[in-house]
């Protein structure tokens, strides 16, 4: 069986999410859904095995919360105390009123650099986390 030859399987998703992801694919000028799908996959993977590899990494951690909530300053501020050593710098920016958003400068072990960001992400109050990293080796 040729590995690299195309293979059909369907998937379901609510129609709400299909609307959107169907703007998300014209708006990245992806030919078709298929396309798409592949490079989400393929992103996905590629931190996965740095992940399981325990690669040097570095990027960035991005947050968007509203810091009237509750001991969420706090929280933060704990975590990142806990985990000091991954971390290279820490940027926080008063959007408005309530708003902040807090860019993380991170580098580490690809296992370890997730475990902070999923702290950090599953917060009550951050309303949006964004991830990016890469292999320090390959940079
Ligand atoms: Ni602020």
């Amino acid at each position: 069986m040729d590995d690299s030859l195309l293979k059909r399987f369907s998937v379901s998703m609510e129609g709400s999410l299909l609307r959107k992801f169907d703007q998300l694919v014209t708006q990245r000028g992806y030919s078709n859904r298929s396309e798409a799908v592949r490079d989400l996959v393929r992103e996905a993977i590629l931190e996965q095995t740095w992940e399981e590899n325990d690669e040097l990494i570095a990027g960035t951690i991005l947050l968007f919360y509203n810091h009237h909530q509750r001991n969420l300053l706090e929280e933060m501020t704990n975590i990142q105390h806990d985990m000091h050593d991954l971390i290279m710098a820490t940027t926080h920016f008063h959007l408005n009123q309530e708003s902040c958003l807090e860019l993380i400068v991170v580098q580490g072990k690809a296992g370890e650099v997730r475990e902070l960001s999923n702290r950090l992400t599953s917060l009550k109050g951050v309303d949006f986390g964004d991830f990016t990293v890469a292999p320090v080796e390959k940079i």
